[in-house]
């Protein structure tokens, strides 16, 4: 595959989110899996995306999904085979799409052969490479508390200590302290690497280490959710520095990390994991935007923040939407239409300046589901039900058609299609000039025909009259993005001076091609793009 020069491929690059279980279900189990993935590769490639981030296929007693993983270089049977991999990672490369992994550094399965192993005496050599404690005075080592609110420590009755867990106890953390684990997980990067992938998502990239102490957490930030010795340690910079060196021996391979900052909020935090912009993670993940009010007011606050906090050289990226935290459409408590919300989110997203993430089915403006309670499958939602109802809501089947199960499958599908697939799936939507796959679909080919509007640089104005507004521009040409995120009509105050304009692309697919006439106004909802030609030098 050709490589380029100049500015990096991954911060021109659209990338694209599968949720592999979720996707195709080609063997008829209900499940999707790499055959799946790969007989959609055109599509993705026709839709305009660049790069393909898949959720964990490894191998796995799927407690958490995937991310509770027993073998790191085997492929979970439901999803195929390993020969099945190497066919769909040949066949994207052929089509000039890359491939990125999930990889969870953090912890494994409980029924990784490590743990196995590590768990079965204290004296095993593999005994140090989780994390283990006696506990104090006859108790749990600390209050340190699982992201579910739960004690993240668990006693094993053989070994009579405790082992510590971020997450669930069936995913014990491993010790980064133990040069072995480093060494053992820096050879499976190997081997991923040297198979030819483009790089990873770095699944909760800054919990690799915990305070060698193991303090009390302060009440105060267990109340408000900021956990301070078990997260955000000194030596998880010192690991992402020595990986960001071994992956940089492939060239044009990278690193995403998540980056789990709870509450939200914290760009600065997420951006320090980029180092000085070259030598620690190539992107990390900001999950402020899904936590914004619907209003330009808010949205701009939230973008300049995190632009701010980025060192120099630091490359931004922006996600609207996860398999954890929810569809798009839904985070905004807003009495607007789904698919209008659809549409100004997928303009503000594709024309920020940042590498933007789509999660599967956002491109036909998917939404959460309700799970019924029988069929909820994540087991969050299981154990906190019904305060908590968990993370199934937007990881349900993909809609390609109006047909049983929206195509997704033949057989019942592993969770519940939604019930708006009828209207919102990939064939009908096609066919709709204003759909929001069209939407998408035109954004996106806009955005690769137009280099400011992947690397040019942005400057925020003022959002004075209701609307966003933001230029991107690079030495020839400048685009000015306008969101209107009001119900109302909306003058454009900054358009005074009556020059050449062209709509180059609306919400409203009919003023797309328009020239801009004076007084202009945005109609309600509507986010444009703007031409403005070229700039004098
Ligand atoms: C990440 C994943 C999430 C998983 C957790 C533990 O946050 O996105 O799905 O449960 O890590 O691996």
């Amino acid at each position: 595959m050709s490589r380029q020069t100049g500015t990096p491929w991954w911060q021109k690059a659209v990338f694209y989110h599968i949720y592999p279980q979720s996707f195709l279900d080609t063997n008829g189990d209900g499940i999707g899996d790499l055959e799946g993935i790969r007989r959609k590769l055109s599509y993705l490639k026709e839709l305009g995306v660049d790069a393909i981030w898949l959720s964990p296929v490894y191998m796995s007693p799927l407690k958490d999904e995937g991310y509770d993983v027993a073998g790191y270089t085997t492929i979970h049977p439901r999803y195929g085979t390993m020969e099945d991999f190497r066919k769909l990672l040949s066949e994207a490369h052929a089509l000039g799409l890359r491939l990125i992994m999930d990889l969870v550094l953090n912890h494994t399965s409980d029924m990784h052969p490590w743990f196995t192993e590590a768990r079965s005496s204290a004296d095993h050599p593999r005994h140090d490479w989780y994390l283990w404690h006696a506990g104090r005075n006859g108790k749990k080592p600390n209050n340190w508390l699982t992201n579910f609110g739960r004690s993240a420590w668990k006693k094993e009755e053989a070994t009579g200590k405790y082992y510590y867990h971020s997450f669930f106890p069936e995913q014990p953390d491993l010790n980064w302290r133990n040069p072995q684990v480093k060494k053992a997980m820096f050879n499976i990067v190997r081997h991923w690497l040297g198979m030819g992938v483009d790089g990873f998502r770095l699944d909760v990239a800054n919990m690799l280490f915990k305070h060698a102490d193991y303090p009390d957490n302060p009440v105060w930030a267990l109340v408000s959710d900021r956990n301070v010795y078990n997260r955000n340690q000194p030596e998880t910079y010192e690991v992402l520095r020595d990986l960001r060196s071994l992956v940089d021996h492939y060239p044009g391979r990278i690193t995403i990390g998540e980056v789990y900052v709870s509450p939200p909020g914290n760009s600065a935090l997420a951006a320090s994991f980029l180092g000085n912009g070259e030598d620690m993670l190539h992107l990390a993940f900001d999950f402020t935007l899904l936590f914004t009010r619907w209003s330009a007011f808010a949205f701009r606050n939230v973008i300049r923040r995190y632009y701010k906090a980025l060192p120099a050289g630091g490359w931004p990226c922006f996600v609207l939407s996860n398999h954890d935290l929810g569809r798009a459409v839904n985070h905004y408590l807003f009495p607007l239409s789904k698919e209008k919300k659809a549409r100004l989110l997928a303009t503000l997203l594709l024309t920020l300046r940042g590498t933007p993430f789509i999660y599967y089915g956002d491109e036909i403006g998917m939404e959460n589901r309700h799970i019924p309670r029988s069929r909820i499958r994540d087991r969050y939602g299981r154990m906190l039900y019904p305060l908590y109802k968990g993370r199934d809501k937007a990881r349900t089947p993909m809609q390609w058609e109006p047909s049983r199960h929206a195509g997704f499958s033949p057989a019942t599908p592993w969770l519940p299609v939604h019930p708006n697939y009828r209207s919102c799936n990939v064939a009908t939507q096609r066919q709709q000039a204003d759909s929001v796959w069209n939407h998408y679909h035109s954004l996106l080919r806009l955005r690769r025909t137009l280099p400011a509007l992947q690397t040019g640089e942005i400057e925020m104005k003022r959002p004075g009259n209701g609307y966003l507004m933001y230029t991107r521009r690079d030495a020839t040409s400048r685009y000015d993005i306008l969101l209107n995120f009001t119900p109302f009509r909306r003058k454009v105050t900054e358009y005074r001076k009556e020059e050449n304009r062209v709509i180059l692309h609306s919400t409203h697919p009919s003023r797309t091609g328009q020239p801009v006439q004076y007084p202009f106004y945005l109609l309600p909802y509507e986010g444009v793009i703007i031409g403005t030609g070229f700039i004098e030098s």
